[in-house]
């Protein structure tokens, strides 16, 4: 099936099963283009706390669509492909992070997004990139704050709060094929260049950057800002959003390795396969949602 018929079917079964469709702006363009939303992990998981849909089909890796179902245990949440994981989320286990609670009994566990239900039900707060360092800000100054799992976004909020975080050692594989090095040579071949990049790259790259923010602040940014080149330290995905958002300017790739395969296994056939055979469904165990769910709208009331 061509691009069109493809569409058309997924208009039509969008239809059928009341369906929303939600996409991460690392998407396919096609799959950000066919999507009701896209946005960053903040903006969807809004979304899908507000949609009137019955079913969500989820474009986005695991944990993003395990978030949507924990904030809507009354919707039926789809991915398109099961196979579409974060190495990130995978770098903190329950078990681990028990051992690690169980060194610092007295320390807030702040926990990104990008992990398990199972590590959110252990946790005390959630936060996204958009929000991290207010989430962080918001934990009295005496308390010992253990921030799991993304060492890099962890180490740029306590900069910016200038406080000491204990830093779990995961990191985003993606973000961290960006180089210092090679941001430098592109700001040497494009003197007016400004560099945005996402607080998951590694420190010495967000230390070049004239602005840091989530994916969603990243498209804010570019779209107020005067430069006209801009280069662009995130995932390729955003390329397309931005390329949409702003056609006046001219983005430029920090580098052509950051490409996170997960975000790119989604795909139009993939969608419509979804929404007809209502797979695959995306479910927490109650036991497990109960406390993610605390975790997560602690996260959400934090204005
Ligand atoms: P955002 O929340 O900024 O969209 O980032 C999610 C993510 O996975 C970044 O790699
Ligand atoms: Fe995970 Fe990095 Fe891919 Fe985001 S870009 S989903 S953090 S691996």
């Amino acid at each position: 099936m061509g691009d069109e018929k493809l569409l058309e079917r997924l208009r039509e079964l969008k239809r059928e099963r009341n369906a929303v469709v939600l996409a991460h702006n690392y998407q396919r363009p096609e799959v950000q283009d066919a999507a009701d939303f896209t946005g960053d992990s903040l903006g969807l998981s809004q979304q899908a706390a507000r949609t009137a849909a019955g079913v969500i089909l989820f474009c986005g890796v695991h944990f993003m669509a395990e978030t949507a179902a924990i904030i809507c245990p009354d919707k039926s949440v789809l991915i398109p492909d099961p196979n579409a994981g974060c190495p990130m989320a995978n770098m903190v286990t329950p078990r681990e992070l028990a051992e690690m609670k169980g060194r610092h009994p007295n320390a807030v566990v702040v926990t990104y997004v990008n992990s398990s239900a199972a590590v959110k039900a252990m946790s005390d707060v959630c936060c996204t990139s958009a929000n991290a360092v207010k989430v962080v800000a918001s934990v009295p100054r005496d308390r010992e704050v253990l921030f799991v799992p993304d060492q890099s976004l962890g180490d740029y909020v306590a900069k910016q709060l200038g406080r000491p975080l204990i830093l779990w050692p995961g990191y985003c594989p993606t973000h961290h094929h960006i180089l210092a090095k090679d941001v430098r040579e592109l700001k040497a071949r494009h003197p007016d260049a400004l560099f945005v990049c996402h607080p998951e790259c590694t420190a010495d790259v967000i230390a070049l950057a004239d602005h840091v923010a989530s994916t969603s602040g990243m498209v804010k940014w570019c779209h107020e800002t005067t430069a006209k080149q801009i280069i662009v330290g995130t995932e390729l995905g955003l390329l397309h959003r931005l390329r949409k958002d702003s056609p006046d300017k001219a983005f430029i790739e920090a580098s052509p390795l950051a490409d996170c395969p997960n975000m790119k296994l989604n795909t139009l056939e993939k969608m419509v396969w979804s929404l007809e055979d209502m797979a695959y469904q995306v479910t927490v165990p109650p036991e497990v949602a109960a406390p993610a769910r605390r975790a997560i709208e602690r996260m959400l009331e934090i204005k």
